[in-house]
């Protein structure tokens, strides 16, 4: 891919998307009505649209190292309340993605500067599921499983958030963690069980909702 043709591969985006369709623009301007929010990591390999055949209006996208949803950071925080409660998206997916390059580093105990405090989140799952993880001997394997395990504790942030609880609660909701496999270009629903996960604990991160003020 060239720099110098993006504003030519532009125009002819918008001539192949007119000839289709000469109110697209027109439409698409006109309001977003997505159903799904995507969190997904920044690694330029990840091609959303192309990897669910979506197209622009369909998907909430939020992109960052490692796919992460640390409750401080409130670029992701502003945008899952954007998301869940005044877009009302029906499906909430944590998308990882093999051969992430922020897992990788996070494996290793290299000085990456302001990365640190980002990796660290990564370097708390691995401190969480450290049992399981110290069992895999296979490095490829373990880096594999790491960067499943980091998707299913950014869904928990995920659901310990008020904006998906209250969604929850209304039954407006999915959760879904997913991985997308760059080697052979499939998408993978990890089918993770949130009930099971979160059945002893998840008393802790409830919204009291019997109170109406
Ligand atoms: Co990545």
């Amino acid at each position: 891919m060239s720099f110098s043709k993006v504003f030519e591969k532009n125009t002819e985006w918008v001539s192949a998307k007119l000839a289709v369709d000469k109110k697209y623009f027109k439409k698409l301007a006109e309001k977003q009505e997505p159903e799904i929010l995507f969190i997904g990591c920044s690694d330029s390999r990840v091609k959303v649209g192309a990897m669910m055949g979506v197209e622009p209006g369909d998907v909430f996208i939020h992109r960052n190292i490692g796919n992460m949803v640390p409750n401080t950071d409130l670029n992701v925080m502003s945008v899952i309340n954007y998301a869940v409660s005044h877009l009302k998206v029906k499906h909430a997916v944590v998308c990882g993605h093999y051969y992430c390059g922020g897992v990788k580093a996070a494996m290793q105990s290299e000085d990456l500067g302001i990365l640190n405090p980002w990796l660290r989140n990564i370097r708390d799952v691995y401190r969480l599921h450290h049992i399981e993880l110290d069992a895999i001997k296979n490095e490829d394997q373990k880096y594999r499983r790491l960067i499943e395990l980091n998707v299913q504790e950014q869904c928990v942030n995920l659901i310990k958030t008020p904006d998906v609880q209250k969604a929850l609660l209304e039954k407006r909701i999915k959760v879904h963690g997913w991985v997308f496999d760059l080697g052979t270009g499939k998408l993978i629903d990890l089918k993770i069980d949130f009930d099971k996960i979160l059945k002893d604990i998840m008393q802790i991160y409830h919204l009291d909702t019997t109170s109406e003020n």
